[in-house]
């Protein structure tokens, strides 16, 4: 399988931001783990990262020939952007969200995902291991 794995706004910063929340790993670290884990033997990845939603519409769009599969975790576009909600259901891809934090017990602004009903799932509050169960999920699923 080919795995497109988008990261939003502020997870460059993983590492420095607010470590108690998201970890002391970088976002290299994480994806190379990633990368590495058993599960994702016998799939080939493509890895972005953007601050901007326009690219990641743009990324979407570019990739969806090359992908069978979605991961991605969309930083606070979760929360507002129909822009990308709209993206994800016109390339027909199946597409699971990751949250590392557990954004159900933070500020009441992070219960409202407006992804959510274009993905097949959403993960939130395991950390860097929400990419290996989306990894897994799509073992299983496709
Ligand atoms: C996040 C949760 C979002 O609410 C937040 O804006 C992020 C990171 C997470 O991985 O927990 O940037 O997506």
């Amino acid at each position: 399988m080919n795995i497109l794995v988008i990261n939003g706004p502020n997870l460059n910063m993983l590492g420095l931001r607010n470590p108690e929340v998201y970890g002391s790993e970088t976002l290299d670290e994480l994806m190379i783990w990633l990368e590495k884990s058993p599960e994702a033997i016998n799939h080939k990845f493509k890895f972005y990262q953007s601050n901007h939603e326009g690219t990641i519409i743009d990324t979407l769009h570019d990739e969806r020939e090359w992908c069978d599969a979605i991961i991605i975790n969309p930083g606070a576009f979760a929360h507002y952007s129909y822009a990308i909600r709209d993206a994800i259901e016109s390339i027909n891809r199946p597409t699971i969200e990751v949250h590392l934090s557990d954004i159900h017990n933070r500020e009441p602004f992070r219960k409202t995902l407006v992804l959510s009903d274009v993905c097949v799932k959403t993960i939130s509050g395991q950390g860097k291991n929400g990419y290996l169960e989306a990894l897994k999920d799509f073992n299983i699923l496709l």
